[in-house]
């Protein structure tokens, strides 16, 4: 099999697929291209399906097994894996309904080992970074992607370098970084400055950046459609909805549906529909201007995941909303939280970031863009843990609203106490 190449964007330029480089020389983004895989259509799902019961290291996760369509080149078994992917797809009949659609399904990638989806490209950024002979991976990072760099680094016997935004962090995250011991530079300023500083900083020797940028780190992101098409035996939903920051996942999604149409895997692409964040909508201005131009915005909203000003994948991005007949769409800070408390109340929980997808969907619908009998699939991006203050806020302190709130109560140390407080005298 011959081997793949990084082709810029921009320009056209093919690096080697070894090449370390994360932007061509023009400065613009880079897309992976492969070989066409050894089979297509039946022949491949037949394949795909016979990977689940794999038991070589590795070989199973819910990113390795779909090693031919995202690391053909590399053919070693030292692949880096804590057991990403396999995530569940949960219907959500509560959150339908506040969604107004008749059926909703939630790929949770916060079952990941490290609670969020970067576990699924930092397993294929932190293995082409042995590669590449890395010897120092860094990203910046508004929480997640740290959290998931430090674990893969430190599973690969790697230095990690994160920069993150002081304060703005959530601290399951932070706290993640700390303990699989990355180092951890808290910068005085916000993501997009922290972007800029690693930006600068992988020009030096030996630094590999695993942002999203990396376009081996979309490779692995794509894996969140595949699992999610397998899963409904290649019959795609109607849409695909999912919250949008640094736009890896839109660019990550959108080129997994056109490579599945075109291996003979799917027979349609579903539409995506990215939400951002009304402080944090960026992209979503450039939607409603036709992506015209670039618009950058300095960002602020409580889904600190997606608290992005100047989204790094935006021409990657533009290309899957263009070629899946895609929206994207806006939401305040009070529908994420009220969305969040429908998914949190349902059993199922996740990160405020992640509750933006389903607020997306119910302006989607109220719009009528999307039709309340059309199938839906919402990708909740990262795990209620991740984030402690934010439940704090919104049940200790009645933030923003009272409505939702459900404080612990402190009792006596007496059954009376106790059946008067728990309601049953
Ligand atoms: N949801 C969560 C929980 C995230 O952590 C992120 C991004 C997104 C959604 C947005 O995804 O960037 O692919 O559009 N988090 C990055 C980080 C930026 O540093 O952890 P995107």
């Amino acid at each position: 099999m011959s081997t793949s190449s990084q082709v810029c964007l921009r320009c056209g330029e093919a690096l080697d697929e070894l090449d370390p480089r994360t932007r061509c020389p023009c400065g613009g983004l880079l897309d992976v291209r492969h070989p066409a895989p050894p089979w297509t259509g039946p022949e491949l799902r037949a394949q795909l399906a016979s990977r689940h019961a794999a038991t070589a290291p590795g070989a199973g996760s819910g990113v390795w097994r779909y090693r031919e369509l995202i690391l053909p080149g590399h053919t070693g078994s030292d692949l880096i894996s804590l057991g990403e992917g396999d995530t569940p797809l949960l219907a959500c009949g509560p959150a339908a309904g506040w969604a107004g659609v008749d059926a909703l399904l939630c790929k949770h990638e916060g079952w990941n080992p490290t609670g969020s989806f970067k576990d699924r490209g930092m397993a294929i950024g932190v293995t082409q970074a042995r590669r590449v002979a890395a010897q120092i991976v860094a990203c910046a990072s508004t929480g997640n992607t740290s959290a998931s760099l430090a674990a893969y680094a430190a599973r690969a016997g790697l230095r990690a370098l994160v920069l993150i935004p002081s304060g703005q962090v959530a601290s399951g995250k932070l706290a993640q970084a700390i303990g699989y011991g990355a180092r951890t530079l808290l910068v005085r300023g916000d993501f997009d400055d922290c972007l800029r500083l690693l930006e600068a900083l992988a020009g030096r020797g030996g630094v590999y950046p695993l942002n999203s940028i990396n376009p081996f780190r979309v490779e692995g992101q794509k894996t969140i459609m595949l699992e999610l098409l397998q899963q409904l035996e290649w019959t795609p939903p109607d849409w695909i909805v999912l919250p949008a920051g640094n736009l890896g996942n839109t660019a990550a999604f959108g080129k997994a549906l056109e490579e599945a149409l075109a291996w003979g895997l799917i027979d349609r692409v579903p539409r995506l529909a990215a939400v951002q964040a009304e402080g944090a909508a960026a992209f979503a201005w450039g939607f409603e201007e036709n992506f015209a131009r670039r618009r950058r915005v300095r960002a602020e909203t409580i889904a600190t995941a997606i608290r992005i000003g100047d989204p790094a994948s935006w021409d990657r991005a533009v290309r899957s909303i263009r070629r899946t007949n895609g929206v994207v769409t806006r939401v305040s800070d009070e529908e994420i939280l009220e969305a969040k408390s429908v998914i949190d109340g349902a059993g199922i929980g996740c990160e405020p970031a992640s509750a933006a997808a389903l607020a997306g969907l119910r302006r989607l619908v109220g719009q009528g863009t999307i039709r309340r009998t059309e199938s839906v699939v919402a990708v909740l991006t990262g795990h209620l843990l991740k984030d402690p203050g934010s439940l704090e806020a919104m049940h200790l302190r009645g933030q923003p609203r009272g409505a939702w709130a459900n404080p612990p109560l402190e009792v006596d140390a007496t059954l009376e106490a106790v059946v008067a407080a728990a309601g049953m005298g």
